[in-house]
């Protein structure tokens, strides 16, 4: 068995892989293989906590009133929706992902009611056309990573929620300062596009998984005037 082989098994897919994703096919590709045993091999294996801190920090942050509709962008299968209706059962959250694989994953997760925790999933390519929609708030993790989505597609997705609306995004550290991340805000907030952010920088991982010392800068900001 070549090499390259070997690694297209669920069971030996790893962060290295994901890092290596260089166009939306390569994470068609690899997200198709790793669906399945995703939660287990990456969020259970690596103690990958920072769906947790991206949905604490919506909550502790985005007003509890007003916010009906929240978009989960980069949803894959589905933890930052999980606790997120966990702590705001009120909330609808719709999920925009590449992969059809991870979006049937996310759309076996329950609320603790039992219904659904996604109302809608949607197969979206987010550097690609978007879609004819807008949410009062979004929330990410995860998403805009090494390999995956970058400075140009969060500039894009601002208009996918409603003047006034909440960000709470999720950017890993190292990627943020790579790709000029602090830059594109900037741009943003000097068009009054969106307001200044309210950076948090939190842990991805617990501290006894092997990828501890990780960190993501978690954005909060909201939506001033459309873009263009
Ligand atoms: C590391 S996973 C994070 C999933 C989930 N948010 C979490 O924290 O477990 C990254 C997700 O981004 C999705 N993704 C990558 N490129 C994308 C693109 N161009 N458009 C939409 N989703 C994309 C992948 O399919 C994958 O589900």
């Amino acid at each position: 068995m070549s090499q390259k082989d070997e690694k297209s098994t669920a069971q030996q897919i790893d962060l290295t892989d994901a890092y290596a994703i260089k166009t939306p096919e390569d994470s068609r590709r690899l997200y198709a293989t790793w669906a399945e045993s995703y939660n287990e091999t990456f969020i259970e294996a690596n103690k990958y906590v920072y769906p947790h801190r991206v949905a604490e920090l919506f909550v502790e942050n985005v007003p509890n009133s007003g916010f009906e509709d929240v978009i989960d962008i980069g949803c894959g299968t589905g933890a930052v929706g999980t606790y997120l209706a966990k702590l705001r059962p009120e909330l609808s959250i719709d999920g925009f992902d590449i992969s059809p694989e991870m979006l049937t994953q996310a759309a076996q997760t329950r609320r603790l009611d039992n219904s659904p925790v996604y109302s809608n999933l949607q197969e979206v390519d987010l550097t690609s056309a978007l879609p004819n929609k807008t949410y009062s708030a979004m929330i990410s993790a995860g998403t805009f990573t090494h390999g995956h989505l970058g400075p140009e597609t969060l500039l894009r997705i601002f208009d996918l929620v409603r003047i006034s609306g909440w960000f709470v995004i999720g950017i890993n550290a190292e990627h943020y300062k790579a790709h000029g991340f602090a830059e594109t805000m900037q741009t943003a907030i000097f068009a009054e596009i969106i307001s200044e952010p309210k950076v948090y920088v939190v842990d991805i991982y617990e501290p006894t998984s092997p990828h501890y010392g990780d960190k993501a800068n978690i954005c909060i900001f909201h939506r001033r005037k459309p873009v263009s």
